[in-house]
């Protein structure tokens, strides 16, 4: 068995790579940084094929050359994890708007293009499946993360509906929605860290085990951690107008 991790140089990725490793299938890691991904490889040498593909993928042709990897018969990839992604936080009308195109082209438009160039191939042989890594952020809109929370109300939607299609078909679609997870996530931004207190925060083992115990079950959707489920819960129960009093008192303090 073959997966292919995007984002696997630090955080939830480069967990999910690790125990993939474990459960003794080959991976192909993807990320920007290559020095990180060879101090992976060497981390996990011996114990499985580690290949590295270093690409962009919020550019075009280089995500084009991971598509082609993905789309590769001779090479079957029976396992993608759509991982790589980034969040920006603060007033939208502030925020440089290059940074938030090129969030929605790694977080929305990589995962859809990997998804397809994935997704043929593994129908036509009748088993695989694609883990993608949404958010609970993405269950209501988010003040404060506006562009971050409506890419992973993407991703939820999007993965709900092509694991209705591709049902029977023995092909997988997890959804997983992760709440806050130390990684470096949060260098790239204020994301309310400071207030948020030392138990609640899962680590990126945690995600990835219980997202590939939840592909073994056959869900197709996981919400890591019981405090999470909690918030995923009340979240998606409480009315918009409710949510927005709440969001709105509690971001002001942030910026
Ligand atoms: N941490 C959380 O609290 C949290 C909560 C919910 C959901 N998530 C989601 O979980 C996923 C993983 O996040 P994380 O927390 O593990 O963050 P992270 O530690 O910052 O890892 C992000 C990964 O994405 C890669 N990446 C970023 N931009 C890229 C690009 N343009 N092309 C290719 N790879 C790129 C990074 O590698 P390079 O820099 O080497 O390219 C890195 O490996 C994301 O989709 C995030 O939205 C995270």
């Amino acid at each position: 068995m073959t997966a292919l991790v995007t984002g696997a140089s630090s955080g939830i990725g480069r967990a999910f790579a690790v125990e993939l490793v474990k459960r003794g299938t080959d991976v192909v890691v993807v990320a920007r940084r290559r020095d990180k991904l060879e101090e992976l490889a060497k981390e996990l040498d011996g114990k499985a094929d580690v290949e590295i593909l270093v690409a962009d993928l919020s550019d075009p042709d280089q995500l084009a050359t991971v598509e082609a990897r993905l789309a590769d018969a001779e090479r079957p990839i029976d396992l993608l994890v759509n991982n790589a992604g980034f969040g920006t936080a603060g007033p939208f009308h502030q925020l440089p708007v290059e940074r938030e195109d090129e969030e929605i082209r790694l977080n929305v438009v990589a995962l859809v293009r990997l998804t397809r160039a994935a997704l043929p191939g593994m129908v036509a042989r009748g088993r695989g499946g694609v883990v993608n890594l949404s958010s609970v952020s993405g269950e209501q809109p988010l003040p404060g993360w506006a562009t971050y929370a409506a890419t992973k109300a993407f991703v939820t939607s999007f993965s709900r509906a092509i694991a209705a299609e591709l049902k029977g078909s023995g092909v997988k679609v997890l959804n997983v929605l992760p709440g806050f997870t130390r990684t470096e996530f949060q260098d790239h931004g204020n994301f309310g860290q400071h207030f948020i207190p030392g138990p609640v925060w899962m680590t990126p083992e945690q995600v990835a085990r219980k997202s590939l115990k939840a592909l073994d079950r056959g869900r197709s959707e996981v919400v890591p951690g019981l405090q999470y489920r909690f918030v995923a819960l009340v979240t998606r129960l409480s009315p918009w107008p409710l949510t927005r009093l709440v969001l709105r008192g509690a971001t002001r303090k942030m910026w």
